[in-house]
Formats: structure tokens, sequence, C-alpha cells
């Protein structure tokens, strides 16, 4: 599979089939996001995998889409602000070390036939107090990951997303208002 047919493989799955994932499938899932590049590679990131079912459902109670309840594993991507890069102006680049990661492993799971969900329209502080986590650790996504009990719509790409003149820019740029 070409890696572009992989990236249009992938898609938010949002129910999932009672089946465990294999620990090998999540610990590739998981080497995915150690190798995925940071600012300066300082690394800031922390994975915290859920597969126990108290724990699964605590940190459901953060999420108002019940479906992350049928995930049978969940990564709990957190940033460590006292450890990644700040650019000059202040900028923490943090979010952009997790959003690289998160899409690797996203990448990864579909490779595998297995279907993620990036999840950011949780309650961070809430989760953040469930897992117990010291102050300077962000939680900064979940994601659900299990074996997709639905499917993609195949039109997607054409209906779903912007065209290639309406968002690419050769030399310099339109402003087409979109
Ligand atoms: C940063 C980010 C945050 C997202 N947060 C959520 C979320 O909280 N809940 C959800 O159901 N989907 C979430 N999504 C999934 C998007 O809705 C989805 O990627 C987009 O609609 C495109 O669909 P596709 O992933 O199936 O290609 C998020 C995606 C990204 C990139």
């Amino acid at each position: 599979m070409s890696f572009l047919e992989l990236a249009k493989r992938r898609y938010s799955t949002r129910s999932f089939k009672n089946k465990p994932v294999e620990e090998e499938k999540l610990r590739k899932i998981l080497e995915a996001a150690r190798v995925a590049p940071s600012a300066v590679n300082y690394q800031p990131l922390h994975f915290i995998v859920l597969q126990n079912k108290n724990m699964r459902e605590k940190i459901a109670t953060t999420y108002a889409g019940k479906w992350i309840l049928e995930a049978p594993a969940v990564i709990v991507v957190c940033g460590n602000h006292s450890k990644s890069w700040r650019r000059a102006d202040g900028k923490d680049h943090c979010d952009i070390d997790a959003a690289i990661a998160i899409d690797h492993m996203t990448l990864q799971a579909a490779e595998l036939g297995l279907g993620s969900c990036w999840v950011c329209a949780f309650n961070s502080m809430q989760c953040h107090r469930l897992l117990e986590l010291p102050s300077h650790i962000e939680t900064i996504a979940l994601l659900p990951i299990g074996y997709p009990a639905d499917t993609a719509d195949p039109d997607r790409h054409e209906t779903k997303r912007k065209k290639t003149n309406e968002i690419v820019h050769w030399d310099k740029f339109t402003d087409t208002g979109l």
C-alpha cells in the first residue's frame, strides 16, 4: 500500500467491535508515536494506554460521545509543557509535536486494520484530575482504538474536503475567502 493509499484509508471510526486489540498491534501503534519527530527532538509527550474497563469508563465521562465506551483501548496523549520547545516569540510547540505523534498512530492503526478517532472535545481538566497527573502535564487528546464496526464514506475525499485549488497557492497567496 502506498503512503497516499494508507492516508486515504484512515477515517474517524466512531463505532467499534467488541474485540480487544492485540498487544503486539498496540505496541506497533505506540512505536509509531515514539519515532515521530518533535521540535528540537525534545520529545515532550507521554502516552497513557487505557485498556482496563473501569479506567476507560472513568475517562469516558470527560467526553459527550458515548461511542468512546465501545473502544477497547484509549490512548491519552499528554504533553509535558516544561519539556516542549518554545520559539523566541514564546510559541509552545507541544501541541504540534502531539499532532504529529497522533497522526503517526492513526495511520499505523489504519495499516493494521484498526480504526481510531482523534478526540479533543473532551474535558481536559477533568481527565487530568481523574488520571492524577502533575500540573506540568496536559492531556491533549484521547485516541480511542479498536476494530471498526462502521465503514467510511467512500466519497469523503471528494465530497468532504476542499478542492486542491481552494487551498494550494503556487508562488503567491490568493485570498479566496475560504
Ligand atoms: C485536532 C482534531 C480534533 C478532533 N476532535 C474530535 C472530537 O473531539 N470528536 C470527534 O468525534 N471527532 C474529532 N475529530 C475528528 C474530525 O471530526 C475528523 O477528522 C474530520 O471530520 C475528518 O473526518 P475523517 O477523520 O473521517 O477523515 C478531531 C480531529 C482533529 C484533527
